[in-house]
């Protein structure tokens, strides 16, 4: 590891991949909301990194995430949560630019699945389940698990994860479209890794603009997204890395990225 804070470790596993590592086993990685502030606040800077090309996110060997700290939950009153700075922090985390790899092992249940729902590319792990389990504390998903869920893999499961608090297996989530991929139990992690690689091989400008059109997709009009998508297409075309791609490609050769 090369940084790390109590909560959230940090280490750079190859270059151009910035990994963050949830650490509090003995609350089952709940998200705290230090925890969160923590991990979004490094989850900003590598983004605003140019060196930095993919973002991994990940938890324990047994645990990814046990939603909320409950604790905070307890005592928290009504007019607190007007001011509750999670709400900000969740969507620092749905803006990143830079591409994030989840790879999830064990339970991913509340905030946590709420954290992979903020995730662009999820491996997990087979024996991973997956939950929303708020209806039984008395309140609701409150940061995308109602609404992204629903958009990520249908009404008919979201309503049956949310109202009956069914937990979905590793297959299952990979079926519904929660999730993008199954690996071996164990291996999550490794596989995130890969993806990762593969993805910062590739034209860092080209990769955000790619993420923030397929986003357009589910946050927009079909016609504003198509002309986003068109947008961000032709102001691509002022980038060094689209000559260089394109130069790389007929003098077959591998292309070298500058970011710009
Ligand atoms: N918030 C705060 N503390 C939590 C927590 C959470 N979401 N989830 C677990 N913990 C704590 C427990 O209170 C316990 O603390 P203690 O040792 O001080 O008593 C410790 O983590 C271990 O929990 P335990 O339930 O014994 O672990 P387990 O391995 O048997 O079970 C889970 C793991 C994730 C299945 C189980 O802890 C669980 O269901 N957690 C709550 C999930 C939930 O409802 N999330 C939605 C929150 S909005």
């Amino acid at each position: 590891m090369t940084d790390s804070s109590d909560l959230i470790l940090e280490d750079n596993p190859q270059p151009h991949v910035r990994r963050f590592t949830i650490n509090r086993p003995d609350k089952r990685n709940a998200l705290s909301t230090p925890t969160l502030s923590e991990l979004v606040e490094r989850v900003v800077e590598a983004d605003a990194n140019p060196n930095v090309r993919a973002i991994i996110v990940t938890g324990g060997t047994k645990i990814f995430a046990a939603g909320a700290d409950i604790n905070e939950l307890a005592i928290r009153k009504m007019p607190e949560t007007f001011v509750d700075p999670r709400p900000t922090l969740w969507s620092q985390l749905r803006r990143t630019r830079t591409p994030i790899v989840a790879a999830i092992e064990g339970w991913c249940l509340g905030a946590g699945n709420e954290l992979l729902l903020c995730a662009d590319i999820c491996v997990a792990g087979e024996s991973a389940r997956f939950g929303q389990p708020e209806t039984n504390l008395g309140i609701i998903p409150g940061a995308g698990g109602c609404v992204i869920l629903a958009n990520r893999i249908g009404r008919s499961l979201a309503m049956k994860m949310v109202l009956m608090g069914e937990i979905v297996s590793a297959e299952m989530a990979l079926s519904s479209g929660l999730i993008s991929e199954v690996v071996d139990a164990g291996s999550a992690n490794e596989r995130a890794l890969e993806v990762a690689l593969k993805i910062a091989g590739r034209a860092p400008l080209a990769l955000q603009n790619a993420k923030a059109a397929v986003n357009a997709s589910f946050e927009m009009s079909q016609d504003g997204a198509l002309s986003f998508e068109r947008q961000a297409f032709s102001s691509l075309f002022a980038t060094q890395d689209r000559a260089e791609g394109v130069a790389a490609f007929l003098e077959k050769r591998e292309p070298k990225w500058s970011g710009k």
